[in-house]
């Protein structure tokens, strides 16, 4: 239950002192007290017991861009543990489409849950071999979401947003994981990553557009990174 002050204590004081600070200062402070605290915050999140790497705030996102698009199929590249491909199933389940999830890992993660509506593919999500079979399973779909977040270096990124992009349809998102790293504003020390990769993609691309609505809670893992296919 919250603790709500009344109105002659601290909370009156607090919001009436005046505070001059820009907003992106509080959204990089607010990411490197997340990041600083990774055990605490999003190593230690669940989905119905099961763990995942993503923010709620972005996960909130997820679930109401699934809803407005109603994806017939989510590919997601980087399974973990599996508690972002059951999230996303739930969700599929809740809305009664026949909707499915494909989560591909190159690394086999033991006791993944299971969910009818999830397959796993296990390889490197650049392999032919996998993106054969993905393609194989989009082909006669109407509504294809992607989900990058496997390898956040930035060529293998790149190489993923341009084997995934054209398979996503017209309306669908294809979410690009993890682009504040490398100083955007977190983990300056990481390197070229997601955001550079989304940048290159967009200088030669026309498909996708960047949709900022999507940052509306501030903190995300993913700025300029949710993408809606044209
Ligand atoms: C950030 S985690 C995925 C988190 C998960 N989507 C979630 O939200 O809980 C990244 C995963 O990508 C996998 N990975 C790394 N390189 C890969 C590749 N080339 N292809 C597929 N998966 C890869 C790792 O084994 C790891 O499990």
């Amino acid at each position: 239950m919250l603790d709500v002050p009344d109105s002659e204590t601290s909370l009156d004081k607090t919001v009436t002192r005046e505070i001059k600070i820009e907003p992106e200062t509080v959204v990089r402070l607010f990411h490197e007290l997340y990041y600083g605290s990774a055990e605490k915050t999003w190593f230690n999140t669940t989905w119905l017991g099961i763990p995942l790497l993503k923010c709620p705030l972005d996960l909130w996102v997820y679930q109401e861009i699934i809803v407005e698009t109603r994806p017939d199929i989510i590919i997601e590249t980087g399974t973990y543990k599996g508690g972002s491909a059951l999230y996303f199933a739930f969700l599929l389940d809740l809305l009664g489409n026949a909707g499915q999830v494909v989560s591909i890992d190159v690394a086999a993660f033991p006791d993944l849950p299971n969910h009818p509506l999830i397959t796993y593919l296990d390889g490197s999500s650049t392999e032919d071999d996998i993106v054969t079979q993905v393609e194989a399973l989009v082909q006669s779909k109407k509504r294809v979401m992607v989900i990058l977040d496997s390898d956040h270096a930035c060529e293998h990124v790149f190489k993923e947003m341009n084997i995934y992009g054209p398979m996503v349809t017209s309306g669908a998102y294809m979410i690009v994981e993890d682009s504040n790293v490398n100083g955007h504003p977190v983990k300056p020390e990481h390197g070229p990553g997601p955001m550079e990769a989304i940048e290159r993609y967009l200088k030669k691309n026309d498909d996708f557009d960047v949709d900022r609505r999507c940052e509306k809670f501030l903190m995300t893992q993913n700025p300029k990174g949710y993408l809606c296919k044209k």
